[in-house]
């Protein structure tokens, strides 16, 4: 007995000291479990008499529920004493702001795609493309600009060393789209184009989008009118145009557009702007695809996308659409 009030003062005291639960459950293991005091007590017990035992057992019984007791009350203790210390710790400031959820929104080159390709859809005609590592014959030889031919000086090309390239205009697809199609032909093809150049509106990737038309009566006064169209529902106002002679070895003959904007709130208004190359489809280009001449005429143009948003948008920089910055993005969110 002398023995067993020891073992519970010693285990009480030990249970106090516990500074967690997995110290208390140390502890209760030391005196309740397997290996402890008051285990090999019991087993002693087989040599007592059976009266003894019963008597011993009881002893035992009661210190181990005494032990417990203290356990449990000191693990409610803990239990409590963690719980706080969570609270505390993790505690949410529910006054601070908010994180703000950014909208993304969609670059101004793809804006502006996106309109081409609405108008043009609207009035019959589809929307194509082909590979930007293009071979001499569909970006030069197949648009009538053989080799050594001067106006292969106007686009500063970028060759691969198999005499591939990366393609200078999106006019290689009219004559990807010609080779697989028969007349009556109505693309446009807005896609990636390269140029070694490089200034303030110059980039060596630019945007453009090319319009075919090929069929048995296809006239100037359709292109014109057509290009008349699309300016005029692009800019959301009125579009004077007007039409320069121009020089392009597929188109003959070739013209150049300048625009003029009427909208007076438009920073450009009243200015002529140069917005595309146009014309009617050189024989030789449609030689090249296989298309008779003498039944099919065509017109085609080529027009730069990134300008179109430089126009639209008021940009004056044509870098800033490459720099993903942001501040300048953010201005086309809906
Ligand atoms: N491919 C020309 C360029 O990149 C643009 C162009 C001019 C395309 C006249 C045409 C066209 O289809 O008819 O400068």
């Amino acid at each position: 007995m002398q023995n067993l009030e020891t073992i519970i003062q010693q285990a009480q005291a030990d249970i106090a000291t516990a500074k967690n639960l997995p110290d208390l459950q140390q502890i209760r293991a030391k005196f309740l479990g397997k290996k402890s005091v008051l285990t090999d007590l019991m087993k002693t017990l087989g040599n007592a008499t059976p009266d003894e035992r019963k008597a011993l057992g009881q002893l035992v019984n009661a210190a181990k529920d005494k032990i417990m007791g203290f356990a449990d009350a000191k693990t409610l203790e803990l239990q409590a004493a963690e719980l706080a210390e969570q609270l505390a710790t993790e505690q949410l400031d529910v006054t601070l702001p908010g994180r703000h959820q950014h909208a993304g929104a969609l670059h101004p080159v793809t804006l502006v795609q996106q309109r081409v390709e609405a108008i043009f859809k609207s009035i019959g005609f589809t929307v194509t493309d082909g590979p930007e590592v293009e071979d001499q014959f569909h970006n030069f030889e197949a648009l009538n600009i053989p080799k050594n031919h001067p106006a292969r000086a106007m686009h500063d090309t970028f060759y691969f060393a198999n005499g591939n390239l990366l393609r200078t205009h999106t006019s290689t697809v009219q004559i990807r789209y010609m080779k697989e199609n028969k007349p009556p032909i109505r693309i446009i093809s807005p896609g990636r184009v390269y140029r070694s150049d490089s200034d303030q509106t110059h980039t060596p990737m630019f945007n453009q989008v090319e319009g075919l038309s090929i069929d048995e009566h296809a006239t100037f006064a359709n292109l014109k009118s057509i290009l008349q169209l699309f300016m005029s529902s692009f800019f959301e106002q009125d579009v004077q145009m007007r039409l320069r002679p121009s020089y392009f070895p597929f188109t003959e003959p070739s013209a150049e557009v300048d625009i003029k904007l009427t909208d007076p709130t438009h920073p450009l208004c009243g200015k002529w702007l140069e917005v595309l190359g146009c014309g009617m489809v050189h024989p030789n280009v449609l030689a090249a695809v296989g298309i008779d001449s003498e039944k099919y005429t065509g017109w085609a143009f080529g027009c730069g996308m990134d300008r179109l948003a430089m126009l639209r948008y008021s940009i004056h920089d044509l870098r800033t659409t490459f720099e993903s910055d942001v501040r300048f993005l953010s201005q086309f969110g809906v």
